[in-house]
C-alpha cells in the first residue's frame, strides 16, 4: 500500500487498521505524482459534535515545499466545514508552519513519550469489563467533547490484553484503551479524574506489553510527566493541538491525560 510507504518514510506508527479508520468512519485524500505513485496523503474524521478532526498529512521528501500540504488541507478544512464542522488537529513542528498560515491557532501543548520496556510497576487498575463501558463511553465524551464511541470500540478490540479502567469511591475514576502500530504499542486515550489515576492506568498496560511504548500526554499534567519519567519513558517530539479560527478547543484537558493519538484526537 502506498500509503503505508509513507507513513514509514516518517517514522510514523500507523498500520492498515488504523487508515481502515479513516475509510470506514472519515475520508482519505491521496496525491499521486506523473507516474501514478502515492507522494502525499491526508485524512478527514468528523465527530458528532461540530468538530473533526485532520490528520495523516504526509509528503514524501522530494516533494516538499511545492504546497501541497497546503492544498491537501484546504481540500479537508473544505470537506469539514462544507458539513459544518470547526477543523482541529494535532501538528507536528513542521505541520505547524503550514497549518498558522491557513488560520489554525495554538491550543494545548502535548508531548509524545517512549517507553522502550522494561520493569513494570505495579498497578491499582484492573481490566476492563464490558459493564464498564457506558461510563467509559461517558466519561470520554466529557474529556474529549463529543461521542466516538464507533472510534473507541475499535481501539478496545485492538487493546483487549491491556485496556483497563480504575474505580474511585465505587464509580469509574478513569480508563485506558490504546492499539498495536507499525513500530510500537499506543497508549490512549488515557481519561482519569487525576493524575495518579492515570498513572495506574499506564503501568496496569505497561506490565501487560513488551514494549516500545508510545503515550501522547498533554503537558499540562506536570504530575504524571514526572511518573512517566521515572518509569524511563523518555520525550520523543512535541505537538501542538490547533483549532481553525478559535482559541478555545473541545473537550475537558482536565480530564484528558493522554490522547488517542495525533491522528485521532
Ligand atoms: C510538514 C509537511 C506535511 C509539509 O508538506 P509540504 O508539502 O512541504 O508543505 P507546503 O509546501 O504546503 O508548505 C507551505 C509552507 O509551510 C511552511 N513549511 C512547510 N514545511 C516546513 C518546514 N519543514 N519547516 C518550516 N516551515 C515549513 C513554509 O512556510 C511553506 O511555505 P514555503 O515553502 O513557501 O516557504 C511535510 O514536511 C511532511 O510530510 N513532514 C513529515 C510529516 C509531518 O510532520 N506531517 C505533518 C503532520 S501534523
Amino acid at each position: 500500500m502506498g500509503a503505508q510507504a509513507l507513513v514509514a518514510e516518517a517514522g510514523w506508527n500507523q498500520s492498515a487498521a488504523d487508515w481502515r479508520i479513516f475509510l470506514d468512519l472519515g475520508r482519505a485524500f491521496a496525491v499521486k505524482d506523473a507516474q501514478g505513485r502515492l507522494v502525499a496523503t491526508a485524512a478527514t474524521l468528523p465527530y458528532p459534535s461540530g468538530f473533526g478532526w485532520i490528520s495523516m498529512v504526509l509528503v514524501s521528501g522530494p516533494f516538499r515545499r511545492r504546497g501541497i500540504a497546503t492544498r491537501l488541507l484546504e481540500r479537508c478544512m473544505r470537506a469539514l466545514q462544507g458539513d459544518g464542522m470547526v477543523p482541529v488537529l494535532d501538528a507536528t513542528p513542521a505541520g505547524r508552519e503550514v497549518y498558522r498560515p491557513l488560520g489554525f491557532r495554538d491550543g494545548w501543548a502535548i508531548t509524545r513519550w517512549r517507553w522502550p520496556g522494561g520493569s513494570r510497576p505495579g498497578s491499582a487498575a484492573r481490566p476492563l469489563q464490558q459493564d464498564d463501558w457506558p461510563a467509559v463511553l461517558r466519561l470520554d465524551a466529557q474529556a474529549f467533547g463529543c461521542d466516538r464511541a464507533a472510534l473507541l470500540e475499535r481501539l478496545r478490540a485492538r487493546s483487549s490484553h491491556f485496556a483497563c479502567v480504575v474505580e474511585k469511591g465505587g464509580a469509574l475514576g478513569g480508563f485506558l484503551l490504546g492499539r498495536e502500530g507499525r513500530v510500537a504499542t499506543q497508549l490512549g486515550p488515557i481519561v482519569a479524574e487525576d493524575e495518579a489515576a492515570a498513572a495506574e492506568l499506564s503501568g496496569f498496560a505497561c506490565a501487560r506489553i513488551a514494549g516500545p511504548v508510545l503515550l501522547d500526554a498533554l503537558d499540562r499534567h506536570a504530575d504524571l510527566a514526572r511518573w512517566l519519567e521515572a518509569q524511563g519513558f523518555a520525550r520523543e517530539r512535541p505537538y501542538t493541538r490547533m483549532a481553525l479560527g478559535r482559541d478555545e478547543l473541545f473537550g475537558d484537558p482536565r480530564r484528558l491525560a493522554a490522547i488517542a493519538g495525533p491522528e485521532l484526537g
